[in-house]
Protein backbone atom coordinates (compact mmCIF):
# COMPACT_ATOMS: atom_id res chain seq x y z
CA UNK A 1 0.00 0.00 0.00
CA UNK A 2 1.43 3.41 -1.03
CA UNK A 3 0.76 6.97 0.64
CA UNK A 4 -0.82 9.51 -1.43
CA UNK A 5 -1.12 13.27 0.09
CA UNK A 6 -3.55 14.96 -2.69
CA UNK A 7 -4.20 19.03 -2.50
CA UNK A 8 -7.10 20.63 -3.51
CA UNK A 9 -9.04 17.48 -1.97
CA UNK A 10 -12.25 19.59 -2.16
CA UNK A 11 -12.12 20.69 -5.70
CA UNK A 12 -13.72 19.10 -8.61
CA UNK A 13 -10.39 16.83 -9.80
CA UNK A 14 -8.99 16.63 -6.06
CA UNK A 15 -12.12 14.88 -4.64
CA UNK A 16 -12.60 12.36 -7.25
CA UNK A 17 -8.83 11.25 -7.63
CA UNK A 18 -9.04 10.43 -3.49
CA UNK A 19 -11.89 8.68 -3.58
CA UNK A 20 -9.95 6.59 -6.15
CA UNK A 21 -7.36 6.16 -4.37
CA UNK A 22 -8.84 5.22 -0.97
CA UNK A 23 -10.44 2.33 -2.44
CA UNK A 24 -6.08 0.68 -2.18
CA UNK A 25 -3.64 3.34 -0.85
CA UNK A 26 -3.87 5.13 1.85
CA UNK A 27 -4.73 8.94 1.57
CA UNK A 28 -4.85 12.51 2.97
CA UNK A 29 -6.36 14.67 1.11
CA UNK A 30 -5.83 18.66 1.71
CA UNK A 31 -8.50 20.97 1.95
CA UNK A 32 -9.13 24.96 2.05
CA UNK A 33 -12.29 26.90 2.60
CA UNK A 34 -14.47 24.08 1.93
CA UNK A 35 -15.65 21.67 4.74
CA UNK A 36 -16.23 18.22 4.18
CA UNK A 37 -17.82 15.56 5.99
CA UNK A 38 -18.21 12.23 6.02
CA UNK A 39 -15.14 10.78 3.76
CA UNK A 40 -13.60 7.78 3.45
CA UNK A 41 -10.06 9.12 4.05
CA UNK A 42 -8.32 11.68 6.25
CA UNK A 43 -8.47 15.37 5.29
CA UNK A 44 -6.16 18.48 6.78
CA UNK A 45 -7.16 21.91 6.61
CA UNK A 46 -4.65 24.28 5.73
CA UNK A 47 -3.67 27.20 3.64
CA UNK A 48 -0.99 26.78 1.16
CA UNK A 49 0.02 29.80 0.65
CA UNK A 50 0.19 30.51 4.23
CA UNK A 51 0.67 27.39 6.24
CA UNK A 52 4.12 24.86 6.55
CA UNK A 53 3.90 22.32 4.43
CA UNK A 54 6.86 20.50 4.12
CA UNK A 55 6.35 20.90 8.22
CA UNK A 56 2.43 19.92 8.41
CA UNK A 57 1.93 17.44 5.64
CA UNK A 58 5.72 16.09 4.80
CA UNK A 59 7.48 15.65 7.89
CA UNK A 60 4.08 14.04 9.24
CA UNK A 61 2.56 11.84 6.78
CA UNK A 62 5.57 10.94 4.95
CA UNK A 63 4.10 10.55 1.50
CA UNK A 64 5.21 8.22 -1.33
CA UNK A 65 4.22 10.37 -3.40
CA UNK A 66 2.14 13.97 -4.11
CA UNK A 67 -0.83 15.38 -6.29
CA UNK A 68 -0.57 18.86 -6.20
CA UNK A 69 -4.23 19.67 -7.37
CA UNK A 70 -4.60 22.79 -5.45
CA UNK A 71 -5.03 26.45 -7.07
CA UNK A 72 -6.88 29.12 -8.25
CA UNK A 73 -8.82 27.52 -10.98
CA UNK A 74 -11.88 29.82 -11.81
CA UNK A 75 -10.03 32.17 -14.33
CA UNK A 76 -12.55 35.06 -13.61
CA UNK A 77 -11.37 35.18 -10.15
CA UNK A 78 -7.50 34.77 -11.53
CA UNK A 79 -8.23 38.13 -13.20
CA UNK A 80 -9.67 40.10 -9.68
CA UNK A 81 -7.19 38.87 -7.68
CA UNK A 82 -3.94 38.56 -9.86
CA UNK A 83 -1.52 38.58 -6.83
CA UNK A 84 -3.56 35.67 -4.76
CA UNK A 85 -3.17 34.12 -8.18
CA UNK A 86 0.39 34.09 -8.55
CA UNK A 87 1.10 32.94 -5.00
CA UNK A 88 -1.28 29.78 -5.46
CA UNK A 89 -0.69 28.75 -8.88
CA UNK A 90 3.28 30.16 -9.31
CA UNK A 91 4.42 30.26 -5.89
CA UNK A 92 3.42 27.13 -3.74
CA UNK A 93 3.81 24.75 -6.77
CA UNK A 94 7.76 25.21 -6.84
CA UNK A 95 7.84 25.53 -2.76
CA UNK A 96 6.39 22.01 -2.76
CA UNK A 97 7.75 20.70 -5.66
CA UNK A 98 11.25 21.51 -4.20
CA UNK A 99 10.36 19.65 -0.77
CA UNK A 100 9.28 17.13 -2.15
CA UNK A 101 12.81 16.40 -4.11
CA UNK A 102 14.55 17.37 -0.94
CA UNK A 103 12.62 14.11 0.64
CA UNK A 104 12.37 11.99 -2.68
CA UNK A 105 8.70 11.93 -2.86
CA UNK A 106 7.17 11.80 -6.11
CA UNK A 107 5.52 15.32 -7.22
CA UNK A 108 3.03 15.21 -9.48
CA UNK A 109 1.60 19.07 -10.59
CA UNK A 110 -1.69 19.62 -12.77
CA UNK A 111 -1.59 22.18 -15.10
CA UNK A 112 -3.30 23.12 -17.93
CA UNK A 113 -4.18 23.04 -21.77
CA UNK A 114 -4.57 27.01 -21.23
CA UNK A 115 -0.73 27.42 -21.39
CA UNK A 116 -0.93 28.10 -24.75
CA UNK A 117 -2.89 30.47 -26.98
CA UNK A 118 -4.93 28.69 -28.60
CA UNK A 119 -3.96 29.82 -32.40
CA UNK A 120 -3.33 26.84 -34.44
CA UNK A 121 -4.18 23.97 -31.98
CA UNK A 122 -3.33 19.78 -31.87
CA UNK A 123 -0.24 21.37 -29.72
CA UNK A 124 2.78 18.51 -28.10
CA UNK A 125 4.35 19.22 -25.10
CA UNK A 126 7.42 20.55 -27.90
CA UNK A 127 5.51 23.38 -28.49
CA UNK A 128 5.98 26.94 -26.89
CA UNK A 129 3.20 27.75 -24.46
CA UNK A 130 2.00 31.53 -24.69
CA UNK A 131 -0.85 31.57 -22.46
CA UNK A 132 -2.96 34.59 -22.62
CA UNK A 133 -5.35 35.16 -19.35
CA UNK A 134 -4.04 35.92 -15.84
CA UNK A 135 -4.85 32.24 -14.37
CA UNK A 136 -3.11 30.73 -17.28
CA UNK A 137 0.31 32.95 -17.35
CA UNK A 138 0.48 31.99 -13.30
CA UNK A 139 0.22 28.58 -14.50
CA UNK A 140 2.77 28.47 -16.82
CA UNK A 141 4.67 30.41 -14.32
CA UNK A 142 3.98 27.60 -11.93
CA UNK A 143 5.13 24.89 -14.57
CA UNK A 144 8.31 26.63 -14.86
CA UNK A 145 9.10 26.75 -10.99
CA UNK A 146 8.52 22.90 -10.15
CA UNK A 147 10.51 22.03 -13.32
CA UNK A 148 13.34 23.97 -11.65
CA UNK A 149 12.85 22.53 -8.17
CA UNK A 150 12.18 19.20 -9.43
CA UNK A 151 12.88 17.61 -12.92
CA UNK A 152 11.55 14.40 -11.26
CA UNK A 153 8.08 15.58 -11.02
CA UNK A 154 5.16 14.86 -13.58
CA UNK A 155 3.31 17.69 -15.01
CA UNK A 156 0.17 16.97 -16.39
CA UNK A 157 -1.40 19.75 -18.62
CA UNK A 158 -5.13 18.44 -18.28
CA UNK A 159 -9.03 19.78 -18.92
CA UNK A 160 -11.84 17.39 -17.96
CA UNK A 161 -15.58 17.68 -16.65
CA UNK A 162 -17.47 15.39 -13.68
CA UNK A 163 -19.35 15.08 -10.60
CA UNK A 164 -18.24 17.83 -7.88
CA UNK A 165 -19.00 18.66 -4.01
CA UNK A 166 -21.14 22.18 -5.19
CA UNK A 167 -22.88 20.26 -8.11
CA UNK A 168 -22.13 23.42 -10.35
CA UNK A 169 -17.83 22.84 -10.82
CA UNK A 170 -17.68 21.60 -13.92
CA UNK A 171 -18.98 22.14 -17.47
CA UNK A 172 -20.88 18.70 -17.53
CA UNK A 173 -22.80 19.63 -14.30
CA UNK A 174 -23.51 23.10 -15.72
CA UNK A 175 -25.05 21.59 -19.29
CA UNK A 176 -26.71 19.17 -17.17
CA UNK A 177 -28.30 21.11 -14.21
CA UNK A 178 -29.70 23.83 -17.07
CA UNK A 179 -30.85 21.21 -19.41
CA UNK A 180 -32.70 19.23 -16.93
CA UNK A 181 -34.44 22.62 -15.53
CA UNK A 182 -35.13 23.76 -19.15
CA UNK A 183 -33.07 26.72 -19.14
CA UNK A 184 -31.99 27.86 -22.51
CA UNK A 185 -28.11 28.19 -22.65
CA UNK A 186 -24.71 29.37 -24.73
CA UNK A 187 -22.31 26.93 -26.07
CA UNK A 188 -18.97 28.45 -27.83
CA UNK A 189 -19.03 26.98 -31.54
CA UNK A 190 -15.30 28.44 -31.93
CA UNK A 191 -13.79 27.33 -28.68
CA UNK A 192 -12.14 23.94 -29.11
CA UNK A 193 -11.03 21.19 -26.28
CA UNK A 194 -10.35 17.23 -25.45
CA UNK A 195 -12.66 17.22 -21.95
CA UNK A 196 -11.05 13.96 -20.48
CA UNK A 197 -13.58 12.10 -18.00
CA UNK A 198 -12.59 12.88 -14.76
CA UNK A 199 -12.56 9.63 -13.32
CA UNK A 200 -10.56 8.63 -16.50
CA UNK A 201 -7.84 11.51 -15.69
CA UNK A 202 -7.43 10.43 -11.82
CA UNK A 203 -6.88 6.09 -13.84
CA UNK A 204 -4.46 7.91 -15.80
CA UNK A 205 -2.30 9.91 -13.36
CA UNK A 206 -2.37 7.11 -10.89
CA UNK A 207 -0.73 5.41 -13.71
CA UNK A 208 1.78 7.39 -15.03
CA UNK A 209 3.09 7.49 -11.30
CA UNK A 210 3.66 3.71 -11.39
CA UNK A 211 5.45 3.89 -14.24
CA UNK A 212 7.50 7.04 -12.83
CA UNK A 213 7.30 8.81 -15.69
CA UNK A 214 8.52 12.66 -15.04
CA UNK A 215 8.68 15.90 -17.58
CA UNK A 216 5.37 17.25 -19.53
CA UNK A 217 2.65 15.26 -20.32
CA UNK A 218 -1.04 16.43 -21.99
CA UNK A 219 -3.74 14.49 -20.53
CA UNK A 220 -6.56 14.77 -22.06
CA UNK A 221 -8.90 13.26 -23.78
CA UNK A 222 -7.85 11.70 -27.28
CA UNK A 223 -10.84 13.03 -29.31
CA UNK A 224 -11.76 16.98 -29.45
CA UNK A 225 -14.79 18.79 -30.01
CA UNK A 226 -16.06 22.30 -29.64
CA UNK A 227 -18.19 23.06 -26.08
CA UNK A 228 -21.54 23.34 -28.06
CA UNK A 229 -21.06 20.21 -29.21
CA UNK A 230 -20.16 19.17 -25.90
CA UNK A 231 -22.58 20.38 -24.38
CA UNK A 232 -24.98 18.42 -27.23
CA UNK A 233 -23.15 15.30 -26.76
CA UNK A 234 -24.11 15.56 -23.22
CA UNK A 235 -27.84 16.39 -24.45
CA UNK A 236 -27.91 13.27 -26.07
CA UNK A 237 -26.65 11.11 -23.59
CA UNK A 238 -29.10 11.82 -21.24
CA UNK A 239 -32.29 12.19 -23.41
CA UNK A 240 -32.42 15.56 -22.83
CA UNK A 241 -33.22 18.82 -25.08
CA UNK A 242 -30.55 19.81 -27.22
CA UNK A 243 -32.05 22.97 -28.95
CA UNK A 244 -32.10 24.83 -25.43
CA UNK A 245 -28.29 25.22 -26.62
CA UNK A 246 -27.87 28.26 -28.10
CA UNK A 247 -24.72 28.14 -30.45
CA UNK A 248 -22.85 31.41 -29.70
CA UNK A 249 -19.29 32.66 -30.16
CA UNK A 250 -16.76 33.18 -27.30
CA UNK A 251 -16.32 37.01 -28.72
CA UNK A 252 -20.29 37.22 -27.75
CA UNK A 253 -20.18 36.68 -24.22
CA UNK A 254 -19.19 38.72 -21.67
CA UNK A 255 -16.18 36.90 -19.79
CA UNK A 256 -13.24 38.95 -18.20
CA UNK A 257 -10.67 36.81 -18.75
CA UNK A 258 -9.03 36.12 -22.56
CA UNK A 259 -10.09 32.52 -23.52
CA UNK A 260 -7.60 30.31 -25.56
CA UNK A 261 -9.37 29.59 -28.96
CA UNK A 262 -7.96 26.05 -30.07
CA UNK A 263 -7.04 23.69 -26.77
CA UNK A 264 -6.81 20.87 -28.55
CA UNK A 265 -3.43 18.69 -27.71
CA UNK A 266 -2.27 15.91 -29.05
CA UNK A 267 -2.06 12.73 -26.02
CA UNK A 268 0.66 10.53 -28.52
CA UNK A 269 3.54 10.90 -25.51
CA UNK A 270 1.07 9.72 -22.87
CA UNK A 271 -0.16 6.58 -25.52
CA UNK A 272 3.42 5.70 -26.09
CA UNK A 273 5.28 5.84 -23.18
CA UNK A 274 2.23 4.15 -20.71
CA UNK A 275 1.47 1.96 -23.85
CA UNK A 276 -2.43 2.52 -24.26
CA UNK A 277 -5.14 3.94 -25.83
CA UNK A 278 -5.87 7.69 -24.11
CA UNK A 279 -10.33 7.35 -23.45
CA UNK A 280 -12.27 9.78 -25.32
CA UNK A 281 -14.42 12.58 -24.32
CA UNK A 282 -17.32 10.56 -25.52
CA UNK A 283 -16.53 7.37 -24.01
CA UNK A 284 -16.27 9.73 -21.10
CA UNK A 285 -19.62 11.27 -21.60
CA UNK A 286 -20.82 8.04 -21.23
CA UNK A 287 -19.49 7.38 -18.25
CA UNK A 288 -20.81 10.30 -16.65
CA UNK A 289 -24.22 9.67 -17.42
CA UNK A 290 -23.68 6.24 -16.00
CA UNK A 291 -22.32 7.44 -12.83
CA UNK A 292 -25.38 9.45 -12.27
CA UNK A 293 -27.15 6.69 -12.44
CA UNK A 294 -25.37 4.64 -9.91
CA UNK A 295 -25.82 8.00 -7.56
CA UNK A 296 -22.00 9.11 -7.49
CA UNK A 297 -23.39 12.62 -8.36
CA UNK A 298 -25.38 12.99 -5.01
CA UNK A 299 -23.11 10.83 -2.97
CA UNK A 300 -20.14 13.54 -3.61
CA UNK A 301 -21.84 15.70 -3.09
CA UNK A 302 -23.56 14.24 0.20
CA UNK A 303 -19.35 14.66 1.66
CA UNK A 304 -20.30 18.93 1.55
CA UNK A 305 -21.38 20.32 5.15
CA UNK A 306 -23.58 22.41 3.50
CA UNK A 307 -25.93 19.86 1.34
N1 LIG B 1 -11.52 22.09 -14.20
C1 LIG B 1 -10.83 22.00 -15.35
O1 LIG B 1 -11.35 21.62 -16.41
C2 LIG B 1 -9.36 22.32 -15.38
C3 LIG B 1 -8.81 22.58 -16.64
C4 LIG B 1 -7.45 22.76 -16.72
C5 LIG B 1 -6.67 22.69 -15.58
N2 LIG B 1 -7.24 22.49 -14.37
C6 LIG B 1 -6.35 22.41 -13.20
O2 LIG B 1 -6.71 21.24 -12.48
C7 LIG B 1 -6.48 21.45 -11.08
C8 LIG B 1 -7.74 21.11 -10.30
O3 LIG B 1 -8.79 21.93 -10.77
P1 LIG B 1 -10.27 21.81 -10.16
O4 LIG B 1 -11.20 22.18 -11.25
O5 LIG B 1 -10.41 20.51 -9.47
O6 LIG B 1 -10.23 23.02 -9.11
P2 LIG B 1 -11.37 23.47 -8.07
O7 LIG B 1 -12.54 22.57 -8.14
O8 LIG B 1 -11.58 24.93 -8.28
O9 LIG B 1 -10.65 23.24 -6.67
C9 LIG B 1 -9.54 23.99 -6.29
C10 LIG B 1 -8.98 23.39 -5.02
O10 LIG B 1 -7.84 24.15 -4.62
C11 LIG B 1 -7.95 24.39 -3.23
N3 LIG B 1 -7.20 25.60 -2.89
C12 LIG B 1 -7.25 26.81 -3.50
N4 LIG B 1 -6.44 27.69 -2.86
C13 LIG B 1 -5.87 27.00 -1.83
C14 LIG B 1 -4.98 27.35 -0.78
N5 LIG B 1 -4.49 28.59 -0.66
N6 LIG B 1 -4.62 26.40 0.11
C15 LIG B 1 -5.12 25.15 0.03
N7 LIG B 1 -5.98 24.75 -0.94
C16 LIG B 1 -6.37 25.67 -1.84
C17 LIG B 1 -9.44 24.53 -2.99
O11 LIG B 1 -9.71 24.36 -1.60
P3 LIG B 1 -11.09 24.92 -0.92
O12 LIG B 1 -12.16 24.76 -1.96
O13 LIG B 1 -11.27 24.01 0.26
O14 LIG B 1 -10.85 26.33 -0.56
C18 LIG B 1 -9.96 23.39 -3.85
O15 LIG B 1 -9.86 22.18 -3.16
C19 LIG B 1 -6.02 22.90 -10.95
O16 LIG B 1 -4.63 22.92 -10.91
C20 LIG B 1 -6.50 23.55 -12.22
O17 LIG B 1 -5.68 24.65 -12.57
C21 LIG B 1 -8.58 22.34 -14.24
Amino acid sequence: MSRFVVTGASGLLGLNLSLKISANDEVLGIANTNPLIGLPFEIQVMDLVSDNFEKDVLETFNPDAVIHCAAIANLEECEKNPELANQTNAVVPGEIAYQCKKRDVKFVHISTDAVFDGKSGNYSELDRPNPLSVYAKTKRVGEENVQNQNPDAIIARVNFFGWSLSGTRSLGEFFVKNLLSRNPINGFIDVHFCPLYVSHLSELLLKMIHADLSGIYHVVSSDHMTKYEFGCAIADQFGLDQTLIYPISVSKSNLLAERSLNLTLSTKKLSTDLNLSVPTALTGIEQFYVDYHCGYAQKIRNYSIEN
